[in-house]
């Protein structure tokens, strides 16, 4: 049997007694007093319960030390602040959110009117012949030119003329006639006379957008110079015909 020296026991069952884990009974120990009379009664039975109440000791010591230390690593987890329950649903509808925030945010859209009606009809139904400026043959398109004041010369007024051409094109007015203005300069001009022909819009644009067009390519290609006044009479005149009353912007005389 191995011999632990009995200063050895004597130290760790006094470490115990310090920590509440062995009842002091008062005095020395068998154990103790035992080894100091016998020196080498290792054998002896207080000293081997004594070995186990030690073993038993330490086992509940380090029990207690394992409980109470934790790894810093667990402790830093521990103490951290952690992201909130409510955070989930708030990430969730967060890009909702922003979508919605947006859209509140924007501009409402522009109100409808003859001009702004005017040039969208004019992208869509002028622009692949007469280009989006109104260059026309001038800027790589079949049209005439509408911009600089050509549309002006040829119809300096905006009425029935101008509206008749819009509608039946150079059909309608019969290759070889002149239309417009007689004493247009470099002389009136001639349906077919470019060599291409222009459609009527009658049957696909309603009167009020054909208006409206009309006044796109003179207002604001042409940059016809006009009164206030004369501006809110061609207003009327356009509502008269129907114009600014459809808010989606689409005319029932409207499709291809
Ligand atoms: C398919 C091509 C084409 C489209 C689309 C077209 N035009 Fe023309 N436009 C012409 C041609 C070609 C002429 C010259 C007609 C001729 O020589 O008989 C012309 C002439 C004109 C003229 C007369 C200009 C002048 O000084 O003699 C006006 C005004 C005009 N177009 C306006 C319009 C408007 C407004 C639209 C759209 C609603 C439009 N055009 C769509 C080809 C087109």
């Amino acid at each position: 049997m191995t011999e632990v020296p009995e200063y050895l026991f004597e130290r760790s069952r006094q470490r115990r007694i310090d920590l509440g884990l062995l009842d002091d009974d008062g005095g020395g120990t068998p154990s103790a007093s035992g080894a100091s009379e016998g020196g080498a009664l290792a054998s002896s039975g207080p000293s081997s319960a004594d070995v186990i109440a030690a073993a038993k000791a330490d086992a509940k010591l380090e029990l207690q030390a394992e409980s109470g230390i934790e790894p810093v690593w667990v402790s830093a987890a521990r103490s951290r602040t952690k992201i909130p329950i409510w955070a989930l649903p708030v990430m969730f509808f967060l890009p909702l959110w922003a979508f919605v925030y947006v859209k509140l945010t924007e501009p409402p859209p522009e109100p409808v009117t003859a001009i702004t009606e005017g040039a969208a009809t004019y992208a869509a139904r002028c622009a692949s012949c007469h280009t989006g400026t109104g260059a026309g043959s001038e800027g790589g398109g079949v049209g005439r030119p509408l911009y600089n004041g050509e549309v002006l010369l040829t119809f300096p007024k905006l009425e029935a003329d101008m509206l008749h051409w819009l509608e039946v094109g150079s059909e309608g007015i019969g290759i070889g006639n002149a239309y417009g203005a007689t004493d247009r300069p470099r002389g009136a001009h001639i349906s077919g006379e470019t060599g291409a022909n222009m459609p009527g819009f009658g049957g696909a644009l309603s009167e009020y957008k054909i208006y409206s067009v009309a006044r796109y390519i003179r207002e604001v290609l042409s940059e016809e110079q006009i009164s206030d006044e004369k501006i809110a009479g061609r207003d009327a005149e356009w509502e008269a015909l129907g114009g600014g009353k459809d808010l989606d912007g689409g005319g029932h005389g409207g499709g291809h």
